[in-house]
């Protein structure tokens, strides 16, 4: 609701300028606190509330930041979003979670519903290339920093994880604890963040193939608990003297499906079956069995990725980055077994 009573008339009951009312209503910096208790109490006294209509169309600007993610549905992405939002909280920015499902048509929508609302700035997990898309952004005066994923060319900001490190460290400890024949899980290869963490997994086996064995790639349709259940299937449908002991689910969604259809099917994890996931969400430690994960910083993820749109929106000269985090293995009681000591026999179906 649109209020009668003006900014003016606010500044003009607190004794201050209109700039220091704009100061204290976009929680700017620099304000003295006693200044700052007046101007409020003339907002409170007068009932005085924003014309955010108004103000957008004199600043041409919303006080809008959208992220943009794969899978809303997915904790990770939250995550990320929550360390995002205490960034631009702080600055005096809203933040709006827009949800792609992996889907380009989907994005390119939310691009052009996000370019229309004049956004501030957009944070992006992005679906397939979009460099295309975050020129067009800026001509629009819009701020693009990509997330958990990488900008080549440098045309801006990103904020991602060593993926294919994360992905030979999930391998190499599989290895570690006595496994050769070890199932990688992935999606149909949208993801480039899934891509190198299939990338790094190859990458330890080839580092260790003195020692045998062998890596086997299942495609699930989608990094969900149901994508977890289908891999559990496609395991469970393997003759046992060929069956993987191990599985490396590309997240822990994939991850908490298998142990859950493994188990409901008598395959005890980790005595019969080793599962490592990735991302290191809650419900990974708190699963049923404790879930090994190679942990993705998320909440830093998006913490940076704000840090970096701030940046860009406060100086024309900026240089665009790329922040490259580091993943780290957390190793719970999902493989914790050694399978030389593990119980002989396939496992029942
Ligand atoms: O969306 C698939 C995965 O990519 C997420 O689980 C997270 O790992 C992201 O990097």
């Amino acid at each position: 609701m649109a209020s009668s009573v003006s900014i003016k008339d606010v500044a003009a009951r607190a004794g201050v300028s209109v700039g220091t009312v704009s100061n204290v209503l976009n929680r700017t910096d620099g304000v003295r606190t006693e200044t700052r208790a007046r101007v409020e109490a003339a907002i409170t006294e007068l009932h005085f509330v924003r014309n955010e209509s108004a103000r957008q169309l004199r600043s041409r600007r919303s006080r809008i930041v959208a992220v943009l993610v794969l899978d809303v549905t997915n904790p990770f992405f939250t995550e990320v979003a929550s360390g995002a939002e205490e960034v631009l909280g702080g600055a005096g920015l809203s933040v709006v979670l827009c949800n792609s499902d992996t889907d380009e048509v989907r994005q390119s929508r939310y691009l052009q519903l996000l370019t229309e609302q004049r956004v501030q700035g957009i944070l992006i997990v992005p679906v397939g290339p979009i460099a295309k898309q975050v020129t067009q952004l800026r001509r629009h005066g819009i701020s693009t920093v990509l997330l958990d994923s990488k900008m080549m060319d440098g045309a801006a900001c990103s904020v991602s994880v060593n993926d294919v490190d994360g992905g030979y460290r999930a391998i190499q400890h599989l290895l570690d604890m006595g496994h050769r024949r070890i199932a990688f899980v992935g999606g149909k290869g949208r993801e480039s963040q899934v891509a190198d963490r299939a990338k790094g997994a190859h990458l330890a086996f080839l580092h260790h193939r003195g020692t045998g064995g062998e890596l086997l790639s299942l495609t699930v349709r989608s990094l969900t608990i149901s994508g977890g259940c289908e891999a559990a299937t496609q395991v469970l449908e393997i003759p046992a003297e060929h069956r993987p002991t191990a599985a490396f689910c590309s997240n822990d969604l994939i991850a908490l499906g298998m142990l859950r259809e493994l188990s409901s099917h008598g395959v005890a994890v980790p005595d019969d079956f080793a599962i490592v996931g990735y991302d290191d969400i809650d419900y990974a430690g708190a699963a049923s069995v404790p879930l090994s994960s190679v942990r993705q910083p998320a909440r830093e993820l998006g913490r940076i990725a704000a840090e970096l749109l701030l940046e860009e929106a406060g100086d024309r000269e900026h240089h665009h980055r790329q922040a490259v985090l580091e993943t780290e293995l957390v190793v719970r009681e999902s493989s914790a077994t050694s399978h030389t000591s593990r119980r002989r026999g396939a496992p029942k179906r």
